[in-house]
């Protein structure tokens, strides 16, 4: 993504192997990139989306299993996960502390967090611009935030971010517990 969107789902989880959860899987538009993992686990608070990201999942030919549910309430022991992917998700959430908090629970302790997430823009004029639209852009947008400054979040929640590509307001991470 240093210089493109073209292909981001197939960098954002093609080579993930292992356990495997998907936070906030919409429709299932990752689940036909898994190329290595063996079983997707997913959550989506939108019981119409889950089902069609089960459907999606059938023709995906990855074994996936999706419960609804939230990020900021994980519905998994402890220590399950080897990776826990998100795109399009963290602008959306209720509360990205508590959302992080359970990813965190959930990890192994190497475990590593991969996410595409739309941004607070870097240019300051672009910034202010956001904060100023997002209140009402988020009322017709499912809560989508435009001004959320995710990757400073996840630094002050003790996660060591990794920024593997920028297009614009969108920004690819790894992260890991530090
Ligand atoms: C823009 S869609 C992205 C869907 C999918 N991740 C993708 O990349 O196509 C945002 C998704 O986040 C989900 N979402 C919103 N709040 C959430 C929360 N608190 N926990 C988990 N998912 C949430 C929405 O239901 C929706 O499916």
């Amino acid at each position: 993504m240093a210089c493109q969107l073209y292909g981001w789902r197939d960098r954002l989880v093609g080579e993930i192997g292992g356990a495997v959860l998907e936070i906030g899987v919409g429709s299932g538009a990752n689940l036909p990139h898994y190329r290595h993992a063996t079983t997707v686990w997913a959550i989506e608070p939108d019981p119409q989306l889950a089902a069609r990201a089960r459907r999606a999942a059938d023709g995906a030919g990855v074994r996936a299993h999706v419960k609804v549910a939230v990020a900021e309430a994980l519905p998994f022991a402890a220590g399950t996960f080897d990776h826990v992917v998100s795109s399009l998700v963290f602008c959306s959430v209720t509360d990205q502390n508590l959302a992080l908090g359970e990813i965190r629970r959930v990890l192994r302790p190497a475990g590593l967090l991969h996410m595409v997430e739309h941004v607070r823009p870097q240019a300051r004029a672009l910034a202010s611009l956001a904060h100023r639209v997002t209140p009402y852009w988020s009322q017709i947008a499912h809560n989508c935030h435009l001004d959320r400054p995710t990757v400073e979040t996840l630094r002050a929640a003790g996660w060591d971010v990794r920024i593997l590509g920028r297009f614009g307001v969108f920004v690819q991470i790894e992260a890991r517990l530090a």
